[in-house]
């Protein structure tokens, strides 16, 4: 498995189909797929040159980037790829000048399986909990975690 730097709009999409429970929202899948030719970094994970992973990562000046995206192929699941991703998405983060790497996800306050295993995922990644409010992303919950880089970019 290597995690390097492109955009592919078509493995996005790909990816994204194989996991309705997260990205079973057209217009929004859409948005994703989109947004993979305008973020400022698209890192994916490949094995033997087929894209399994992506993670879309977005500056968000001064001190902060955004992971917009990270999604692996369902067949993937559980094999590190998230966690390399994490790592590269840090990484350029980190090289772009950030001091932290921000994510949202669904807050806990809506109870969701899927969303538990993720906000598990980030957590098991080191990023933090800051707080979690209503309507920023969406109608529900959204939970706002932050992976301090400092110790990472030294
Ligand atoms: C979340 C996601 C990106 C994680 O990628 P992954 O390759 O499955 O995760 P990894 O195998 O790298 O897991 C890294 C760590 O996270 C934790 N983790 C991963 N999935 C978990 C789960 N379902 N429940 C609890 N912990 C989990 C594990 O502790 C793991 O650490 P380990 O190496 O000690 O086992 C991937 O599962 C995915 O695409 N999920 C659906 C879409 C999604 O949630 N996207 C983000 C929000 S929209």
């Amino acid at each position: 498995m290597e995690i390097v730097a492109g955009r592919d709009a078509a493995a996005t999409e790909r990816i994204l189909r194989s996991l309705p429970s997260w990205f079973g929202i057209e217009d929004a899948l859409r948005a994703y797929v989109a947004r993979t030719a305008i973020a400022d970094a698209s890192l994916v994970a490949r094995i033997d040159g087929e894209v399994v992973g992506v993670a879309l990562v977005e500056r968000r000046p001064p001190e902060t980037a955004e992971l917009v995206l990270i999604a692996v192929h369902a067949d993937h699941r559980g094999d590190g790829i998230g966690r390399a991703l994490v790592d590269a998405a840090a990484t350029w983060a980190g090289f772009a000048g950030a001091s932290s790497l921000e994510v949202h996800t669904v807050g806990p306050s809506f109870d969701d399986d899927g969303y538990a295993a993720t906000r598990a995922f980030y957590r098991s990644c080191g990023f933090l909990p800051v707080r979690e409010v209503d309507g920023l992303d969406w109608d529900g919950p959204t939970l706002i975690l932050v992976l301090p880089l400092a110790a990472s970019v030294a």
